[in-house]
């Protein structure tokens, strides 16, 4: 076999056998392939696109280049959430000790953030002490005692799309459906869950900017986990405002807290109660969807669902106590209000933007190597669908810089606003 001929394969609109693909991918892995040739192998699948079992075998493939975690020490079911990346989005520190309050297991891994949209375990180290890197060994004890653990990657998982993913960044070829689905379902497969529910954002903020592309992707995706034989939703959500209200490490941990005592934003909750309630679902515990969110809804107003919070932070090293005092987390040292300068019904807030302006302030890296300020971020105070007169404040910013020029600049340039109401649609469909 030649890489040659597979790539020529792929450029004329061929469907590959698994020998081809599993070819190409191990190949790359094990350096054996050049970069110029899988280089033009991903242009030709972004062209040429993918059939549904071509993109299941490439997936296996991925999955099978590094370690499968061996979750099977962990009792019951196990579940799990992924995000394909969005502003404000704070959805795993509710949706898990919701699910794990229940009784379901939650066993994590997930990634630091880049760019415009934050990271989970970012978000989590802003509690002093918040250990992300335990054992394989701890992390599958925590689980069985206490239902959720939320860490950085322990094991090597999937190596051949962390090279193929980097080789994507700099070709041009990051936005193909079947190479993100590969990529994101690779990863989901070799951390061991039997129960997945995926969050594909559609909008500025996203990779997927319209609602055609987003389903197909959400559809592929959904597809590739039924035919590892998992269980699969997807949740096609809006990114054309950030999530919540806020934007920001610390900050994003406490309207988290806020969430799980019953007083979060209205689009936060509900995606949080839509996502648990699939998880709950899916994994037996409800006969009914509806069953399935009322059990939930109980997890808030009785507090078990903040508690586990507090359990999974013990465990993991950090100072509990944050989450029953949430004026513990530091400031930052400046406060200042935003003020918009139209007047009208809010109808749009650039997401990416958003999360652009709070990457300057320091909330979000630019580079992998760069130190995150986990003080620091954006509260907006209007959200889509809101009326906003001249001279409201639309966001506060929390800054520990005196010129925040450039910020307040971008922000007020993300919100647009017209002369028509507008009733914001946070979920667009769902995919099972
Ligand atoms: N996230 C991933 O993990 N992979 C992609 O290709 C895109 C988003």
């Amino acid at each position: 076999m030649r890489a040659v001929d597979i790539i020529i394969k792929k450029r004329s609109g061929l469907e590959l056998s698994r020998e081809e693909i599993e070819f190409m991918v191990n190949g790359f892995t094990k350096g054996e392939i050049e970069n110029y040739q899988m280089s033009a192998f991903t242009m030709a699948v972004y062209f040429r696109g993918m059939t549904d079992n071509e993109a299941t075998i490439l997936t296996k493939a991925m999955l099978n280049s590094g370690d499968v975690l061996d979750l099977s020490k962990i009792e019951g079911v196990k579940v799990d959430k992924h995000s394909t990346g969005g502003v404000g989005d704070k959805t795993s520190l509710v949706v898990a000790p919701i699910v794990a309050s229940l009784g379901i297991k939650f066993a994590k891994m997930s990634g630091r953030g880049l760019g415009h949209t934050g990271g989970t375990l970012d978000k989590l180290e802003s509690i002093p002490g918040y250990n992300i890197s335990i054992s394989e060994e701890q992390f599958i004890k925590q689980v069985n005692e206490i239902g959720v653990a939320l860490v950085g990657q322990t094991a090597d998982l999937a190596p051949a799309d962390k090279k193929l993913y980097a080789l994507r960044d700099v070709t041009g070829t990051v936005e193909s459906i079947p190479l993100i689905a590969s990529s994101i379902m690779s990863k989901k497969l070799a951390s061991g869950s039997d129960v997945i529910c995926l969050d594909v954002k559609v909008g500025s903020g996203a990779f997927m900017k319209n609602e055609e592309q987003a389903t197909r992707l959400a559809n592929l995706m959904v597809q590739i986990g039924k035919n590892c034989g998992k269980k699969m939703t997807a949740v096609l959500t809006n990114m054309d405002e950030p999530l919540g209200f806020a934007v920001g490490n610390s900050l994003e941990v406490i309207e988290a807290i806020n969430t799980l005592n019953g007083k979060g934003p209205k689009d936060f909750t509900e995606l949080c109660l839509t996502i648990s309630s699939y998880l709950v679902l899916n994994s037996g515990y409800a006969k009914s969807l509806e069953e399935a969110r009322a059990l939930c809804i109980r997890q808030i107003e009785n507090k078990e669902g903040l508690n586990t919070l507090a359990k999974l932070i013990h465990a993991q090293g950090g100072d509990e106590s944050y989450i029953y005092d949430v004026d513990k987390f530091p400031k930052a040292k400046y406060e200042l209000e935003v003020k918009i300068r139209k007047a009208g019904h809010v109808s749009r807030i650039d997401a990416l933007a958003i999360g652009n302006a709070a990457m300057y302030l320091g909330a979000g890296r630019a580079k992998l190597t760069d130190k995150i300020d986990h003080s620091v971020g954006i509260v907006l105070k209007k959200k889509v669908g809101d009326i906003v007169k001249e001279n409201d404040t639309i966001a506060t910013i929390y800054s520990n810089k005196e010129n925040n020029d450039l910020e307040i600049k971008t922000i007020l340039d993300a919100y647009s606003v017209s002369n028509d109401a507008i009733e914001p649609k946070l979920i667009i469909k769902v995919i099972s």
